[in-house]
């Protein structure tokens, strides 16, 4: 595990500079001005600019809705956490840990990590505050971002956005299918068409044989496998089942299923999950060479694609992790979630935008009033007004940038609004205000202590 140190760098005083007579100022020639060079977005992260908010919103809503309804509390960890908390949970000879983390030591000399997914420290939170003794399962979600130094692409960014759902505490076919249908659920409720790819990886010794049967088939293919997947055949060889390598999917054509491989309780596990799906209709098809990346897992692992589209990467992915917290130190606790990447579903609601015309709506403020003023003694009053009418409940379109009230009354015509107060000079002075109709132009002067009565009936 590479740990890169981060030097603080020292930051020099400014000499104190005596200030020059005129006449030295003029002899002397104005130095050039070297202009700072802003540094660029650091690759495979991104700014959220404004024009992002509205399907961060819609999705976030969407995830705190789904929670609400399935019983689940936030649970959110630190950003930053021992380094060894993700080297333990997801594995040596993972792509997310040998390749992928963000590693430092901070200036304690401590190994530290910027968490790669949630489930790491979810799992520890859990342990370090004593939640088994609540009432189980204790089920809880995060959002956030997670970090990972994968090679950009499309779909594929350094830092990225998760959703992590987790149920922990109990093992029962009905809670994975729970787990599956929020994540189903939250992406069709969204306007878009998905599909989960399934699997069933079976218990730890289940796997132990396994690998002993798909090491043998492979070594005995090695020549026809990618440089790859051969160096996986000794650290990691179900990562193999993973390729997207042409010649490697040859192979692993005549590869032993793993499905075929998991003890009876698994499979009878397995497919009473298959079957709440069934009842849940949700669609799925048997994936037996999903094995996800990450080492925690056992018995149900899925993944979350947009239906035609399952080239593309996944919208999220997920599974049970019944060892995970006795692993890091805590009781027997069966565990499962899932973990959705906001950015890829932002990215087909956009698609879904464009080509088949499906409208978001805007969740954010929809008022139809705009708050205009014109004078000095306007604008000191606009902002009391403004807040006495959110504390009541209602909000308004405003912006106090603006003095002149011709460019606050077209700004209130781009907000399609259907009415605009206007408090002006004479109006502070009388203690009343304008409502204006947008449509017709016609005004009414109200008494300000009735504005609030009348906005209501507008409102209305
Ligand atoms: P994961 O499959 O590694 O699972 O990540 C979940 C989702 O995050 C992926 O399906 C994908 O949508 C998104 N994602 C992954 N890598 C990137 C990237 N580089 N750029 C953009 N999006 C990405 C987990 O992280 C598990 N902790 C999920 C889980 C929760 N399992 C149980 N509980």
């Amino acid at each position: 595990m590479p740990v890169k140190k981060i030097v603080n760098k020292k930051v020099t005083e400014k000499k104190k500079v005596t200030p020059k007579t005129s006449v030295q100022a003029e002899k002397k020639k104005p130095k050039k001005v070297t202009k700072f060079q802003t540094p660029p977005t650091l690759r495979g992260m991104k700014d959220l600019l404004p024009r992002d908010e509205k399907h961060w919103r819609i999705l976030y809503n969407t995830a705190q809705q789904f929670a609400d309804a399935y019983g689940y509390a936030r649970l959110q960890p630190p950003v930053v956490e021992e380094a060894i908390l993700f080297t333990r949970s997801i594995g040596e000879g993972t792509d997310v840990v040998d390749k992928e983390m963000y590693v430092f030591q901070d200036t304690d000399g401590d190994a530290l990590a910027l968490r790669p997914e949630f489930t790491a420290g979810v799992a520890r939170a859990y342990i370090t505050n004593g939640l088994h003794s609540e009432s189980q399962p204790v089920k809880v979600w995060a959002w956030g971002p997670v970090f990972r130094h994968d090679r950009p692409q499309a779909g594929r960014y350094r830092q990225f956005h998760q959703w992590s759902v987790e149920t922990m505490g109990a093992r029962d076919a009905v809670l994975d299918a729970e787990l599956i249908s929020m994540a189903y659920h939250s992406v069709t409720d969204l306007g878009l068409s998905a599909i989960v790819h399934i699997n069933s990886i079976g218990s730890k010794e289940d796997r132990e044989r396994y690998i002993v049967e798909l090491t043998g088939y492979l070594r005995s293919k090695r020549s026809y496998l990618s440089e790859t997947s051969k160096a996986r055949l000794t650290k990691n060889p179900m990562r193999i089942l993973d390729s997207k390598e042409e010649q490697d999917q040859v192979v692993l054509e005549e590869a032993p299923q793993i499905l075929d491989w998991i003890s009876e309780d698994a499979r009878k596990y397995f497919m009473s999950v298959l079957e709440y799906l069934d009842e849940l209709e949700i669609p799925y098809i048997l994936r037996p060479t999903l094995v996800r990346g990450l080492d925690y897992y056992c018995d149900t692992v899925f993944e979350l694609y947009e239906s035609d589209k399952e080239d593309g990467g996944a919208l999220g992915g997920g599974g049970r992790y019944d060892g995970l917290v006795q692993e890091l130190g805590g009781r027997e606790t069966p565990a499962a979630g899932f973990g959705l990447g906001i950015e890829r579903v932002i990215t087909a609601m956009r698609r879904n935008e464009q080509e088949s015309g499906y409208v978001y709506e805007d969740p954010r403020m929809q008022s139809t009033i705009y708050f205009a003023q014109l004078g000095v003694q306007a604008r000191k009053k606009a902002l009391g007004i403004i807040e006495l009418l959110r504390k009541n409940g209602i909000l308004v379109h405003h912006n106090l940038g603006k003095t002149s009230l011709k460019q606050q009354l077209e700004q209130a015509n781009k907000c399609e609004v259907t009415h605009a107060v206007i408090l002006g000079q004479q109006e502070v002075q009388d203690g009343t205000i304008i409502i204006r109709d947008m449509e017709s132009g016609n005004q009414e002067i109200v008494d300000q202590k009735k504005l609030e009565k009348e906005l209501r009936r507008i409102l209305k």
